[in-house]
């Protein structure tokens, strides 16, 4: 089968798979076929290799080809390969939210199994709208922030920043707001932190104000935005947005899709500012990709609502969700996260790969680097002083550069993101600094 598509140009006509996020006619020009991979590396069919350090899709944290997860699997659809979530549970879910349960920061959490991000961020919103009307207020409006990312679903969509995807399909529901993002870089009120006195923290309050405080649901965030890359607030931030959410009855989600389980150096980034959020998105690294899961994580006081005679229900779910395989692969993720102290060299690793990223900040294209745990960006630009994007023939020269030097990462627009899995070394992340600084260097002679 190899052979055969080696064998085979690809054109429009004989290339049967509509990728997402892919201009099919771009992709043709010279596609890249996956055929295996193993560890960090992933290989083609003419068995050239990459160096991932997009850990995939943000999700293969733990690295290809882990044998005690593919056992684990292989196991389980032996036992038991499918039953309905619906009014039945199944041991592999319940073992699985326990153990959720005892690891994130919302105290008697309890948890509604999805199958990837978009989903745990859609029922988030669900659950939210209807935890109000079962209160018997009209709570709906959801607010967000600009240059956010939450998923494809038409609610997650609507909650995500990212203005241009959404013209394509509008109209969007009603009821989504956005209000700036923590970005200092790129500071929405040209301000500088702390003399900025966060005014994108307190605009929250002012945009409630303005929606109406009784009709704002939930305020939706990424504890460090991934897309919109790689975005820390700063000290202080949070506690305002906690603050207004809770004077104004406003449920406080954290779309931990991206950063759960480890990738921010905690297990959930929550952690590192104390938040307890009254629900949390999970996805991405749950099953290191080897099965479609995530999760929404909620409070005990959510769940109270719901409780009632069989008329009240939370009407929302999929054939899928709550699959026992995929709840075992989850089960053993977690405890290889947890038995391989990840975490302790993910802190190491990280500031090691900073102090060298941060080198690049004296380069003329780079205009900022940005980094924390597992998740790095850099920000190229035209003009330093100004900020202004790099254009667009030297980003796909420098995307192009890297892929061909061997080096499999992400791009956001002007921004690189390195969301390396967590079983790297310093060896690897040093091949990823001289790699990156020989493509800036090709640009440059250009
Ligand atoms: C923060 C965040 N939320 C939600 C999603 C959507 O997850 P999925 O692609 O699994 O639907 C993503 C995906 O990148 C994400 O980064």
């Amino acid at each position: 089968m190899m052979s055969e598509i080696i064998m085979t140009k690809l054109t429009i006509d004989n290339y049967n798979w509509w990728n997402p996020f892919t201009q099919i006619n771009f992709f043709l020009k010279s596609p890249v076929i996956i055929e295996k991979a193993e560890g960090v590396y992933i290989f083609d069919i003419h068995n050239r290799k990459y160096l991932d350090v997009s850990s995939s899709m943000w999700n293969v944290c733990l690295g290809h080809n882990q044998k005690e997860i593919i056992n684990t699997i292989t196991e389980q659809y032996q036992k038991l390969d499918f039953v309905s979530p619906f009014r039945a549970s199944n041991d592999v879910a319940i073992r699985l939210t326990d153990k959720l349960a005892s690891l994130c920061p919302i105290n008697s959490a309890k948890i509604f199994l999805t199958c990837n991000g978009s989903d745990s961020v859609e029922a988030g919103i669900k659950i939210a709208r209807q935890y109000f009307r079962l209160k018997k207020m009209n709570k709906y409006k959801i607010i967000s922030l600009e240059n956010s990312y939450h998923g494809v679903s038409y609610g997650a969509m609507a909650c995500s920043g990212f203005e241009e995807d959404k013209q394509y399909f509008l109209p969007i529901p009603d009821g989504f707001i956005q209000i700036p993002s923590p970005n200092c870089y790129h500071c929405a009120y040209d301000s500088k932190y702390p003399a900025c006195q966060l005014q994108c923290a307190s605009f929250l309050e002012t945009t409630i104000l303005k929606e109406g405080t009784d009709t704002v649901a939930m305020f939706i965030m990424e504890p460090v935005m991934g897309m919109g890359g790689v975005i820390i607030p700063p000290e202080g931030y949070y506690e305002i947005i906690v603050d207004i959410c809770k004077k104004y009855n406003i449920l406080f989600m954290l779309d931990e899709v991206t950063t759960g389980l480890g990738r921010t150096g905690k297990l959930f980034a929550a952690e590192i500012w104390n938040l307890s959020p009254d629900m949390m998105a999970l996805g991405k690294a749950l099953s290191n990709g080897y099965f479609p899961i995530g999760a929404t994580v909620v409070t005990r006081e959510i769940w109270n609502a719901f409780l009632g005679d069989d008329s009240v229900r939370f009407n929302h779910g999929s054939t899928y969700f709550g699959h026992p395989v995929g709840c075992a692969a989850a089960l053993r993720c977690i405890e290889l996260i947890e038995k391989g102290n990840y975490l302790i060299k993910i802190s190491e690793l990280s500031d090691f790969f900073a102090q060298l990223l941060k080198q690049l900040r004296e380069h003329p294209l780079v205009g900022d680097v940005r980094s924390i745990g597992m998740m790095f960006a850099v920000e190229f630009v035209e003009d330093k002083e100004l900020k202004t994007p790099l254009n667009s023939e030297k980003m796909k020269k420098l995307v192009i550069g890297c892929h061909t030097q061997g080096l499999w990462a992400h791009f956001a627009g002007n921004t690189m993101l390195i969301f390396p899995s967590f079983i790297v070394d310093r060896n690897l992340l040093e091949t990823v600094y001289h790699i990156l600084l020989k493509v800036l260097k090709m640009i440059e002679k250009r």
